[in-house]
């Protein structure tokens, strides 16, 4: 298995990920601005096959239509001398001052008019460049205060921006699906929809949810405390995982948006078995884009940035390699078979069972013997997650 990425691995990295100035609450930029030719161009000599940015990354907030226009041209230009694509497209509702109160949720109704005016226009420049992803980030959606946000009503007024933007996207005939990116807080105090299993319930009161996934993060549900592994793992049974945020997190603190694989290592193998392995044959589950949502740290000029960038993609196929011999290893395979891993697959039931013949059946209550499961009948769960480690750390 090659361990440099190519066009076929789907790896896409955000313009304000390579293009992170460095800058945070305690201290302005440390690199100066990366200009999108430049990112595209490098972008693409280290095997990279998209670029995703948010309108803002590319032209500011305030420019005029032919200064924004003078950027999407260069844009164009660059993915045209490249062959790079734009699979994702995101709008920034969280810079500017007027959304200090969020977009589609401020209290102030005239924020939320320019919220999806703003979206609305971005939609129609995804579509002109092809993207099939429009990710919705909402890290201004929410409050620090419980008296300052009405949250009923602040998600009443979320889906019905989501739906107006359903209806827009439909009536356009744009191919392009949205998908709600979690967070549990930061800026925010908290936000709304924090997690995936939050969006996930939200998206079932949408007039069109089937427009509608999740793209989630790494450190964001591992900011929760949460398995992301797991949580990507319902997302996938309910067939919402639309996009995904690939990125680096220690523990329940700041979003530190490290390098995939620089945080928990043991849950991003098992994010990397789950997306290449997943499936009843052992294939891939998730055939979208490998994107990588991280920041160079501050601490690290362009020559990081780059060697930054190159390392997520390497940790990506590196922890495939490892996850394929994990799969491949007989001993792996038996003890799964003694953990009892592919049973779970067997119904409960017998076909066609009802509660009246499991009432009926004496072999499931009254002749079931539950006393050896002490002191016996051990799962093995500990051998077989060594395993896994031993295959993580190159052991075997
Ligand atoms: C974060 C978020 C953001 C969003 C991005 C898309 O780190 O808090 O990941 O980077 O993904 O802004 O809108
Ligand atoms: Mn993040
Ligand atoms: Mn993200």
């Amino acid at each position: 298995m090659s361990l440099t990425p190519t066009r076929a691995d789907k790896f896409s990295f955000g313009l304000w990920t390579i293009g992170y100035n460095g800058s945070d609450p305690f201290g302005g930029p440390t690199r100066s601005h990366l200009d999108v030719v430049e990112a595209v161009t490098r972008l693409s000599e280290l095997g990279a096959y998209g670029l995703t940015f948010h309108d803002d990354d590319l032209f500011d907030f305030d420019s005029t239509d032919a200064q924004r226009q003078t950027q999407i041209d260069r844009l164009k230009g660059a993915l045209a001398d490249t062959g790079l694509i734009v699979p994702m497209v995101t709008t920034n509702l969280f810079s500017a001052p007027v959304f200090k109160d969020g977009g589609f949720t401020s209290n102030d109704r005239q924020v939320r008019r320019f919220a999806l005016r703003k979206v609305l226009r971005n939609i129609d420049l995804a579509a002109e460049l092809g993207a099939k992803t429009f990710v919705m980030w909402g890290g201004r959606e929410g409050a620090e205060y419980d008296a300052a946000k009405d949250i009923r009503s602040a998600l009443e007024r979320y889906r019905e921006a989501v739906n107006l933007l359903g209806d827009y996207v439909t009536d356009k005939g744009y191919d392009i699906r949205f998908a709600i990116e979690p967070k549990p807080n930061e800026p925010r105090g908290d936000i709304l929809l924090p997690t995936v299993g939050h969006a996930m319930a939200f998206i079932q009161t949408l007039e069109r949810p089937e427009l509608v996934g999740v793209n989630p993060e790494v450190g964001h549900e591992q900011m929760a405390g949460l398995n992301f592994a797991a949580g990507i793992a319902q997302a996938l049974y309910q067939g919402k995982l639309y996009h995904i945020d690939l990125n680096g997190q220690r523990g329940i603190k700041y979003d530190q948006d490290l390098v995939f694989g620089h945080g928990d290592l043991y849950n991003a193998f098992a994010l990397v078995d789950l997306l290449e392995n997943g499936s009843p044959e052992g294939g891939p589950v998730y055939d979208g884009p490998r994107h990588f949502d991280y920041k160079p740290s501050r601490t690290e000029d362009i020559t990081g940035v780059w060697d930054s960038a190159a390392a997520n993609m390497r940790t990506y196929l590196l922890l495939k390699e490892r996850a394929a011999a994990f799969r491949a290893d007989p001993e792996v395979q038996q003890a799964l078979a003694a953990s009892r891993v592919p049973e779970l697959a067997q119904p409960t039931l017998n076909p066609g069972e009802t509660y009246t013949e499991l009432l009926a059946d004496r072999s499931a209550y009254e002749d079931f013997d539950p006393t050896p499961y002490f002191d016996g009948k051990g799962f093995g769960f500990v051998r077989l997650n060594q395993l896994a480690l031993e295959h993580l750390t190159g052991a075997r």
